[in-house]
């Protein structure tokens, strides 16, 4: 079978990444976190990581037994940059619960009636019914970022999403929606370690698209657009929290513990649920 990128990323790697990232990935060990400035060497080891995630969790089941039961609403928004661990993220959080209950949005690029529609409308469909935590893997904010990298849509209808994104979730909050958004921050070595993990690996292939590969190149447009989005789009009604992801163990222990804390479910137990690591999980300050 031809795959669609063969040797792509490997090419990229070899031939035009900045040397300083290229040697980052030749040098590390599988443990090694390869960003300079995070706050942690080396990942958070297994041990320590399953222990707190079933802990975390059983938090999780009661939190929904209590959304099913109050009839809550919680849309939780996944964002970052390809392979910054959005995915692997919603796994966990969806691995114990009731999937009738706990459903993923990933939509495709808008078909050509959706284009037509007001921007927001493809995901509104998709909003929690009482009872129901909806995960969004991509969201509405492909405006602010990919499509802006890619000129997937032009200025005005830019700037409009700008105008339109902060009334549209406040009108969700008010409504009684509990509303995450979660800003999954991947360094530049790990995203390209990542990218080439799933070039060789025939169960991962399927996460690569020419979208990645061509992304590659374009790191610093895609600085520009998601510090754009996030200084418009952090408000008080529906701040953003960004996650830092090079360590994928801690930025889902902490990712979870964000939402547990957002929740006044029955029976939370606090020592469970753990302190969020403010040097991985916080306001836009800690993006870079
Ligand atoms: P993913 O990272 O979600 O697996 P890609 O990296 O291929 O998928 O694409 C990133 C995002 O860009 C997706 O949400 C996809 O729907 C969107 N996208 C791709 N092509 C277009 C397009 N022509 N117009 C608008 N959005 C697009
Ligand atoms: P390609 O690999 O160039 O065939 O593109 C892959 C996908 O991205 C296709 O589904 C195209 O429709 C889409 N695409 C590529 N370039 C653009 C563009 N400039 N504007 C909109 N869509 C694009
Ligand atoms: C991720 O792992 O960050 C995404 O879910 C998949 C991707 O876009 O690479």
């Amino acid at each position: 079978m031809e795959l669609p990128f063969d040797g792509a990323i490997s090419a990229y790697a070899q031939n035009e990444a900045p040397a300083d990232i290229r040697n980052a990935i030749t040098r590390a060990d599988k443990k090694d976190i390869l960003d300079p400035s995070f706050p942690h060497s080396e990942r958070l080891n297994r041990k320590a990581y399953e222990a707190e995630l079933r802990a975390i969790q059983i938090e999780l089941v009661k939190a929904q037994y209590w959304v099913k039961a109050t009839n809550a609403r919680v849309a939780i928004v996944f964002e970052g940059r390809d392979a910054a661990g959005k995915g692997g993220t919603i796994k966990r959080f969806r691995e114990n619960l009731n999937p009738r209950g706990a459903r993923v949005v990933a939509l495709s690029k808008p078909t050509e009636a959706e284009q037509t529609q007001w921007y927001f409308q493809r995901y509104v469909d998709h909003l929690p019914s009482g009872g129901e935590m909806v995960f969004y893997d991509r969201s509405w904010y492909n405006r602010g970022v990919v499509e802006k990298v890619f000129g997937f849509c032009d200025d005005d209808q830019r700037a409009r999403f700008f105008h339109q994104v902060s009334p549209f979730e406040e009108t969700l909050v008010n409504d009684g929606i509990y509303l995450f958004k979660f800003w999954m921050n991947v360094g530049r070595a790990e995203q390209l370690r990542r990218f080439l993990s799933r070039e060789r690996d025939p169960l991962k292939q399927w996460k690569l698209s020419w979208i990645d590969v061509e992304g590659l190149k374009r790191w610093g447009p895609y600085t520009y657009a998601i510090r754009e989005t996030l200084s418009r789009s952090h408000t008080p009604a529906a701040p953003w929290t960004i996650v830092r992801s090079d360590d994928k163990r801690r930025a889902r222990l902490n990712a979870m513990r964000t939402v547990l804390h957002g929740l006044e479910y029955d029976g939370k137990d606090e020592k469970a649920i753990g302190q969020i690591d403010p040097s991985v999980c916080g306001g836009p300050e800690i993006w870079n």
